[in-house]
């Protein structure tokens, strides 16, 4: 790490090795913050931050930012002196189906972190945070999704606990953060995917390029956003959103994608003989929201639109991830 990073602001991101949390690292240091990234890589990965190790001011710290005692010894001695920025927390679980399966899954890694990175945050004395939550708090909620939308009931065990989270992060406000960002993403696609749906498709085509199964009746439909878009909504929302509790929906310009839109589209670009057989139902799989909607008026209120509708973004990142 070179002086001159050194004197830079210091954002800390948690969760830095995976899909999201990449494209992040590479964004803020493109805007010449110094970054020091926490992934215990159990889905990130290092060839994910290959720009971003080559970087002065990056470091990359394999930890679990559950384990609080390792973590602040670890950031003690490197905030030292530093002018800290903000920490971007993003470590998760982000397979929602994991999470059906066995809802420790969630606890641990989706609740406990956060509640884990608001103890590091008291510790080290850092006081503003932006958390990664989702669409997923809203449950099955049948309307056009704004922000204050209720009740919340969320049908999965991640949407609870990031919901629960969020609860924590409001609850630190009163204690010792001086803001909050709160970004509820909708589904993220984009180039270094490490799960999600076109992750999938692409990894069934290439074992059997003669079939592909789809969960579900393949009309499930949602907002996607490429994760291009993402980033900049997120920074953007850091920067000009100035309350004490901001939050936000994040989602694409126009539009929502069909699973069947998206089966297709990568059955074109992977395997075109494949056949596609829906196992049918409408939903995916236990917890899966099969349709939403999402209002992003606060956010275009705040001065951010996207450029890429739904459908572009899937076959933008279908082609990255090729
Ligand atoms: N991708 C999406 O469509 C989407 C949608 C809504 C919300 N989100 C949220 O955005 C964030 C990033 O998601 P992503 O898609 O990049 O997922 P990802 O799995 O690629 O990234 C999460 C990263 O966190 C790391 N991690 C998990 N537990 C950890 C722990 N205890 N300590 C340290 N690191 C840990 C993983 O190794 C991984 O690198 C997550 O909080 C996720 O819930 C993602």
């Amino acid at each position: 790490m070179t002086q001159s990073a050194i004197s830079a602001p210091t954002s800390l991101v948690t969760g830095a090795a995976g899909f999201i949390g990449s494209h992040l690292v590479d964004a803020l240091l493109a805007r010449g913050e110094r970054v020091i990234g926490l992934d215990n890589f159990t889905l990130g990965r290092r060839s994910n931050l290959a720009a971003a190790l080559a970087h002065p001011a990056f470091e990359l710290l394999e930890l679990d930012v559950n384990d609080v005692p390792a973590c602040l010894a670890a950031l003690t001695p490197r905030l030292a002196g530093a002018r800290p920025a903000t920490v971007w927390h993003l470590a998760a679980n982000s397979d929602i189906q994991a999470g059906g399966r066995n809802p420790s899954v969630d606890l641990q890694l989706t609740f406990l972190t956060t509640f884990h990175v608001l103890q590091l945050m008291e510790k080290l004395g850092l006081r503003r945070l932006a958390f990664a939550s989702t669409s997923a708090i809203y449950g099955a909620l049948d309307c056009e999704l704004q922000e204050d939308s209720g009740p919340l009931f969320p049908v999965s065990n991640y949407g609870a606990m990031k919901l629960a989270s969020e609860g924590a992060i409001s609850a630190a406000l009163e204690r010792f953060l001086e803001r909050a960002w709160i970004c509820r993403f909708p589904n993220v696609v984009g180039g270094r995917a490490t799960h999600g749906a076109i992750f999938d498709f692409i990894r069934k085509l290439r074992a059997n390029p003669a079939e592909l199964e789809v969960l579900g009746d393949g009309l499930q439909e949602k907002p996607y956003l490429h994760v291009s878009e993402l980033i900049s909504a997120m920074l953007f929302i850091h920067d000009r959103a100035g309350e004490k509790l901001n939050c936000f929906n994040i989602a694409p310009v126009t539009g929502a994608s069909t699973v069947r839109f998206m089966a297709e589209a990568t059955v074109r670009a992977v395997a075109p003989d494949a056949a596609i057989r829906y196992t049918g139902g409408a939903r995916g799989w236990v917890g899966d929201v099969p349709k939403f909607r999402y209002s992003t008026a606060k956010l275009r209120a705040l001065g951010w639109t996207g450029r890429l509708a739904s459908d572009a973004a899937v076959e933008l990142a279908i082609r990255e991830n090729l």
